[in-house]
């Protein structure tokens, strides 16, 4: 930030679980004086606002009309309400003039996103779809890496917890991986396989997914919000090179295959790539204050977050379609 530049001020749409973590980074950029002001939060929940009030010592209002209202002046919005209500949240504060950070899924339907995006059009507003693992250094690491990928392996699974279960796994953590895929592979979907199966709760927790591009690549995700275990990797293989990424612990590791003129085989070489550490969401909010500061697109744009919304919808009609070939739709109803 430029010293004559005024700090940009921002609010938090939703103090749970991930807004809290929002409002945690942005007052950690305000006291390094990295060029924000965290003015205020709204949260409905009453015991959750008082929290938040108290932890960061700012106003909290019940709605976004009462934020509005208080003329605080705030040039950009986090917005970490589930996501069912991500359409609502946003196009208010887009029609006040709001720059938005919206969590990922950009909205719950396309029609919705679609929206979104022809508002902030509209209204010349950022609005930059919180794909947070764009922004893991092991991600970071691996982009100046990639030739071109033709067979993804992406695992994604976590313990149960009872939350985002307004949406499916696919909707919840299948879809981070989906956009970054997408972000690699660059290339359109041609084809789509998926079996997915309600288990604890009355969505789909664990989905299993095929997806083949245009180009000939291939990827395939599994994704479990039911599991014993904590994994978050993304394995794929180019032509003489296979790369690997644990998101959790931030680590890569390249294999290249270098042909051997001499020998019968071909000699492998073995590349970690220097992983910068850094919470990605720290990352992810000094990309998008940066594009509030220089108008440039955000780093993620909301096309590539419909992108993944889309791909995420057409993956739960191919379940749906599956669950009635296989006759599940009573285990989906119980
Ligand atoms: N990027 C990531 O890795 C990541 C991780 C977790 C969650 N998320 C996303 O963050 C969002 C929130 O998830 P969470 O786990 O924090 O959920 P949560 O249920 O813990 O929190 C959501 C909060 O929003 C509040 N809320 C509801 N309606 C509101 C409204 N109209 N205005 C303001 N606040 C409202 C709720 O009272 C609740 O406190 C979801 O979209 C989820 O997909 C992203």
């Amino acid at each position: 930030m430029r010293a004559h530049q005024r700090p940009v001020r921002v609010v938090v749409a939703g103090a749970g679980v991930f807004g809290r973590h929002h409002l945690r980074v942005l007052r950690e950029l305000e006291t390094a004086g990295l060029g924000t002001a965290l003015v205020a939060a709204v949260e409905p929940d009453p015991v959750r606002a008082r929290e938040a009030a108290a932890q960061f010592a700012i106003p909290v209002f019940a709605g976004i009309e009462e934020l509005l209202a208080a003329n605080l002046n705030p040039d950009a919005a986090c917005v970490a309400v589930p996501t069912v209500h991500h359409h609502a949240v946003a196009s208010a504060l887009l029609a006040a003039g709001l720059d938005l950070l919206v969590e990922k899924p950009l909205a719950a339907s396309l029609a919705e996103a679609d929206d979104l995006i022809r508002r902030a059009e509209e209204k010349k507003r950022i609005l930059q779809p919180g794909h947070l693992e764009r922004f893991n250094p092991a991600v970071l690491a691996v982009e100046p890496q990639l030739t071109r990928p033709m067979f993804f392996e992406a695992h994604r699974l976590s313990v149960f917890t009872p939350r985002s279960l307004d949406v499916d796994v696919v909707l919840d953590l299948m879809i981070h991986d989906l956009d970054i895929v997408l972000a690699f592979a660059r290339s359109p979907v041609r084809e789509v396989r998926a079996v997915g199966l309600p288990i604890l709760s009355p969505k789909v927790d664990i989905a299993n997914v095929r997806v083949e591009f245009e180009s000939g690549c291939v990827a395939n995700f599994t994704a479990s919000r039911v599991s014993t275990e904590r994994v978050r990797k993304l394995r794929f293989f180019a032509p003489r090179q296979y790369v690997s990424i644990d998101y959790a612990r931030r680590d890569v590791l390249v294999i290249r295959i270098d042909s051997a003129p001499a020998g019968p085989a071909p000699g492998l070489s073995f590349h970690k790539p220097e992983v910068t550490p850094a919470e990605p969401l720290r990352l992810e909010i000094l990309s998008f204050l940066e594009s509030v500061r220089t108008r440039r697109p955000p780093k993620v744009t909301a096309l590539e977050g419909r992108a993944a919304l889309a791909l995420a919808l057409d993956i739960q009609s191919v379940m749906a379609a599956h669950a009635q070939r296989a006759g599940l739709a009573d285990f989906f109803r119980s």
